[in-house]
């Protein structure tokens, strides 16, 4: 089956793609001028959000949430301006800048020691962390990471618009840090009418591969497109990720109708309010679909299977914007002998090869391949390598 009419290009979230990255000499000259402004030092995450803003991941937003944004995304789900919007975006400082700076104020954004862009201050407010925590991430438990980020987090935050420069930056992801305007391209250049967007923070194991390619069946193309902001302690590092992403591709998918780049943002593990983040971000990089599988964005069991699946049914599809691909968990059934789900097999859960991430790791540190059904070999080889190395210390 093949979509039959050719779509429109993908509006972006509010309608206009933002750009907030200065290059050449307007580069120039706001890093000189920024060398004069009062600085915040970025956290990773706060870099990552910068990356987004800049670049238009977060389309429509210009810059970090007021308070009124902020306020509007915590108990409604929107922003002030009344498009969908899941999790807040805000920039956290401490009472020393809090005491002093006022709308109009400029700052300095620096990563390590160096000034990469600009905040043009519109507001300072303190949030209640914990009503933000039980809203956003649905528990005020400090044991869930994205909940633990955000206590840990200075007490203030700062809205105001941004402009950024020097990214991307030069690092292993450098060659695949593209831009919603150049995946737009990319996916105009390539013709595809409709293209499905997939967020992993993990290597692509089979469920992955058969979640994907059951989309390429009914889309014309498919954005591969990892997470490579700040994910937590146990994660596996994107760099050992992205060798996966490149082995699995080149041996089993079809390289004409798959685009592989990362997504810069950072990891909330917020579940389903993150999973509409995601896809809003995936629209505004021209995607028409969005895959969402069992637990997306989850951590531990802080949420039901398909709760991420049932939060889209909450907006509308043209507020949105972007389609869901929804899918229910997928496995090896032996029997089937081949990838399926509950709603494609009729067998018990004993043919099924099913593993916990914990499990896998304790193979991947034991030096133990996962089965073939569970992850392919190209794929458990550069995993088990990576583990001998530096596993312990990792998991
Ligand atoms: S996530 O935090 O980025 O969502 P992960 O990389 O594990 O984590 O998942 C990527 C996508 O694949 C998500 O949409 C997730 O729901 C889906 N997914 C992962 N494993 C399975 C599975 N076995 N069956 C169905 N969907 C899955």
């Amino acid at each position: 089956m093949r979509t039959a009419n050719p779509l429109p290009e993908v509006p972006p979230h509010g309608g206009r793609l933002v750009n907030r990255l200065l290059s050449g000499a307007e580069a120039e000259e706001a890093r000189a001028q920024a060398a004069a402004l009062p600085a915040v030092s970025l956290s990773s995450r706060a870099l990552a959000d910068l990356e987004c803003l800049a670049t238009g991941v977060y389309s429509p937003l210009e810059g970090f949430m007021d308070g009124s944004d902020f306020q509007a995304v915590v108990s409604g789900m929107q922003l002030a301006g009344g498009e969908p919007w899941t999790v807040p975006v805000t920039l956290p400082v401490g009472d020393a800048v809090a005491g002093w700076v006022k709308p109009g104020s400029r700052l300095a954004l620096q990563w390590q020691g160096a000034p990469l862009g600009v905040l043009e201050v519109s507001d300072c407010f303190r949030p209640d962390k914990e009503e933000e925590a039980v809203q956003v991430f649905g528990t005020g438990d400090a044991d869930h990471p994205g909940v633990a980020a955000l206590y840990e987090g200075e007490d203030f935050r700062l809205g105001g618009t941004v402009w950024a420069w020097d990214l991307p930056r030069q690092d292993p992801f450098a060659p695949y840090r593209w831009t919603p305007a150049a995946v737009r391209k990319a996916i105009a250049d390539r013709g595809w009418r409709s293209t499905a967007a997939f967020q992993t923070r993990n290597p692509i194991h089979r469920a992955h591969e058969h979640l994907q390619k059951v989309a390429l069946e009914v889309v014309d193309g498919l954005l591969v497109h990892p997470l490579v902001g700040t994910t937590k302690q146990g994660d596996i590092p994107p760099e050992v990720r992205l060798d996966t992403y490149e082995a699995v591709l080149s041996h089993y998918y079809p390289r004409e109708r798959t685009l592989l780049t990362v997504f810069p943002a950072a990891m909330r593990y917020a579940g389903p309010r993150e999973a509409v983040m995601h896809a809003i971000a995936r629209k505004n990089y021209g995607c028409t679909h969005f895959i969402v599988g069992r637990d997306h964005a989850g951590v531990g069991d802080y949420y039901g299977t398909y709760e991420a699946q049932e939060i889209f049914d909450r907006f509308s599809l043209d507020d949105l914007g972007i389609q869901p691909l929804k899918f229910d968990h997928a496995f090896f059934c032996r029997a089937c002998d081949q990838m399926a789900s509950i709603r494609t097999c009729p067998h018990s859960t004993e043919e099924r090869v099913v593993l916990s991430g914990t499990e896998v790791r304790r193979m991947l540190r034991d030096g133990e391949h996962p089965p073939p059904e569970f992850t392919r070999p190209e794929v458990a080889e550069i995993l088990v390598d990576a583990f001998q190395e530096s596993g312990a210390q990792r998991a």
